[in-house]
């Protein structure tokens, strides 16, 4: 029997992608501020930016996208959207959104107070500015193995104690909901176990309070359950998803991951009584209810994606191609973190670059010697992003950690792509000790990462 997972497709339309001379690259990174958001896709050779909307559509999606039925109410593509989602999360009452945060925003927007608490395993970043703007306080209680770096199964997990001794002490009347965000992107993409799932859905009947799900990744998640978890290696996918979900009152999704689409998203949920009040929302600010700021050609697009998500195929080789580039790195030595999740692959720049403190951004530094070694887009999740100038006397209070995120598109790039990444590790771990740091001489007061300006503490001298 043949052992090698290949691509569970063959390639008909292609797109060409961009390659650059070093030079023109230090001149891009020059020019960019050193910030990889500033510089345009065009000049990109690889880009693992994000897993988000940067999905390849099948030959099947783009077929659905002529069935597109634009019709302004009852569209048919909408009837086709609600039961493809209704047949994985089972849940009577969907409402479409253009994506993700938007279903946070007409959610959070009906149910959450000012003054109340949001737990979770870990909020996403605009899970958690979605509660903040409603004065509402966002809180993550991330399992302890995670907290202690351990590399046991299901880091995701939300830690059961403390959720309880939380809603004890704030008392359940200040706890409209709680969030499962399966797989947890904020813990490094890693998955939530079936147990967990429903030992924190028993707990929250006992308080009478909703379970959401946070459903981007449902699949990558269902995939690790399957892998992982005693009782479920012979279950479908689909089986161990409609059981995920039976555990919750309600899920919201981005579409633009695991719904295999370019954009979309949606809010399931059993209480009809609460989508009525959703409804007025979502009239206001995304559309009638029957294509929720979507086109018909989306919904068609979302519709099938969502099914062919499913497939052990698909899965299997997300999985093997998720693994490549990491055992490819990890036998370089490059440090990363934990297990090898789906969506991304994790390089802890600090301890990848010792010699440079987390002030002067490792991470930062990393993502611009990728880009110079190779044209690779990636992203830094470290002090660039989380961390903060101390207004007193202009240094870096740090984050907890100093993160890469090589995220992985899906159906996007094949072996070779990623043997070229682990190539141009193999070319910066070479020169690692000459590397310098950066600072942050310009900032924006939120969310600055995307914006920032970076100058290099002395010049970057480009490798060839
Ligand atoms: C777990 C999770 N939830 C919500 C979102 C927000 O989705 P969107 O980008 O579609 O607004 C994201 C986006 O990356 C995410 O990873």
């Amino acid at each position: 029997m043949i052992k090698t997972i290949i691509e569970p497709f063959r390639i008909k339309v292609v797109e060409p992608i961009a390659f650059t001379t070093t030079k023109q690259r230090a001149e891009l990174l020059k020019n960019s501020g050193h910030n990889l958001f500033q510089i345009d896709a065009q000049n990109i050779t690889i880009d693992m930016l994000t897993d988000s909307g940067t999905s390849a559509l099948s030959s099947k999606q783009w077929s659905a996208l002529m069935l597109g039925d634009e019709s302004y109410a009852g569209a048919s593509s909408f009837h086709h959207f609600k039961s493809s989602v209704q047949n994985i999360f089972g849940f009577s009452q969907v409402l479409p959104v253009h994506q993700g945060r938007a279903a946070e925003r007409i959610l959070f927007s009906e149910l959450v107070k000012p003054g109340n608490i949001v737990p979770g395993n870990a909020h996403f970043d605009t899970t958690r500015a979605n509660i903040e703007r409603l004065q509402a306080e966002a809180v993550d209680l991330p399992c302890r193995a995670w907290l202690e770096s351990s590399d046991q199964d299901f880091l995701g997990n939300v830690d059961l104690e403390r959720l309880k001794n939380l809603i004890e002490t704030s008392g359940p009347e200040n706890i409209p909901l709680v969030i499962l965000t399966i797989t947890s992107n904020t813990c490094a993409g890693q998955p939530v176990s079936m147990q967990n799932i429903a030992q924190t859905s028993q707990l929250l009947k006992t308080y009478g309070i909703p379970l959401y799900i946070d459903a981007a990744r449902f699949a990558e998640n269902a995939y690790f359950i399957k892998l992982l978890e005693p009782g479920y290696s012979k279950r479908s996918i689909l089986s161990i998803a409609n059981e995920i979900f039976s555990y919750a009152d309600g899920a919201m999704m981005s579409c633009k991951k695991d719904g295999l689409a370019n954009i979309g998203g949606f809010i399931a949920l059993k209480d009809t009584e609460l989508t009525e009040r959703l409804k007025v929302n979502l009239i206001v600010s995304e559309g009638f209810p029957t294509y929720g700021g979507l086109t018909g050609r989306d919904l068609e697009t979302i519709a099938v994606g969502l099914q062919e998500v499913l497939e052990d195929d698909y899965l299997n080789y997300r999985a093997a191609s998720a693994s490549f580039l990491w055992n490819g790195l990890n036998k370089l030595g490059v440090p990363l973190i934990q297990k090898p999740a789906l969506h991304a692959v994790y390089v802890d720049a600090a301890q990848m670059i010792p010699h440079i403190e987390p002030a002067f951004l490792p991470g930062q530094v990393l993502v611009c010697e990728l880009f110079l070694e190779g044209g690779i887009r990636t992203c830094e999740i470290g002090t660039a992003m989380f961390g903060k100038t101390d207004k007193k006397n202009g240094t870096q209070i740090c984050a907890q950690r100093e993160l890469v995120r090589l995220a992985l598109p899906r159906r996007v790039y094949t072996q070779s792509h990623f043997e070229y990444v682990i190539e141009a590790f193999e070319n910066i771990q070479k020169r690692v000790d000459k590397l310098s740091g950066l600072k942050i001489t310009k900032e924006a007061p939120a969310l600055r990462h995307f914006t920032a300006v970076f100058e290099p503490t002395r010049l970057l001298i480009p490798s060839k």
